[in-house]
């Protein structure tokens, strides 16, 4: 089954050229063959293979346990599906911080396994000298300020971050020390909706969003949380596009009737 078909794939500095023409970025999150091959085909630009798949894939309540080995399997899952999408690969935690040499390592591991196009990294200036390694060896970086879920034993909650002077003020200086480095875009996610477009009209690289407001030059959201798999979650920036838990739920609820009754299979559903 080969999905290669000949269309004009997305790199760094496609997001680049949107960004300066003002055309915004459109990224939803993507774990699995089936999922990414779909998302793809509806013409998304990045398909983010988020460590939010410790959450909504293997039902974890934090995004700290998933493992580089997972990551590897489903960034490799998502690449085979698609065709015209950025793939970015999240760096999940503990492979990063603290360790230059071994966000290298790790880095290099899922360029090389997975076939992602580029990695993702949570945190400012304490991963600028990761950062700068990576770039070295020809990887494409994605920052990620604001909530940064790795961090959540450091914040304690989820809610929206910098929202005092003094947080706002050392995202900034994050932000712009990210760019400098050479990072390719920055998400930021759950910071009030002016300093985001502060950052975005400050930084000339793409920022993208998630609960950030309209005034950055992208959007991201986890895909589950979209298509309303996962009706428990409902915070104020998630726009839900479908209801996909209540039509799973009677799509199930439907077969095991049928099956129950005997009415699946039918004469025309048997050799
Ligand atoms: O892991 C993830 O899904 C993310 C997005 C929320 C940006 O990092």
């Amino acid at each position: 089954m080969s999905v290669h078909k000949n269309v004009k794939k997305v790199t760094t500095h496609t997001l680049q050229e949107m960004k300066s023409e003002g055309e915004k970025i459109s990224m939803l999150t993507g774990y699995d063959f089936s999922m990414a091959r779909i998302i793809d085909e509806a013409g998304i630009d990045v398909i983010l293979v988020g460590d939010s798949a410790s959450n909504v894939m293997a039902g974890h309540e934090t995004t700290l346990p998933i493992t580089l080995d997972q990551m590897i399997y489903h960034a490799s899952s998502v690449v085979r599906a698609v065709n015209r999408s950025l793939v970015v690969v999240d760096m999940p935690f503990g492979s990063y911080q603290g360790n230059s040499l071994e966000a290298l390592s790790s880095a290099i591991k899922i360029m090389k396994e997975s076939g992602g196009h580029a990695i993702k990294m949570e945190g400012g200036q304490e991963i600028l000298e990761s950062t700068q390694r990576i770039l070295t060896a020809g990887i494409p970086v994605m920052g990620h300020l604001g909530l940064t879920p790795q961090s959540i034993y450091k914040f304690g909650t989820y809610v929206v971050r910098a929202k005092e002077e003094e947080e706002a003020s050392r995202l900034i200086d994050d932000a712009k020390a990210l760019e400098e480095a050479g990072c390719f875009a920055i998400v930021l996610e759950k910071i009030p909706a002016e300093l985001a477009k502060k950052v975005a009209a400050m930084l000339t690289i793409p920022v993208i969003g998630i609960g950030a407001g309209g005034g950055v030059d992208g959007q991201v959201l986890v895909v589950h949380d979209m298509l309303g798999i996962n009706n428990e979650f409902n915070p104020r920036f998630l726009r839900k596009y479908n209801n996909l838990h209540e039509q799973m739920l009677h799509s199930f609820q439907d077969y095991i009737q049928d099956v129950r009754s005997g009415d699946f299979p039918n004469e025309n559903e048997k050799y």
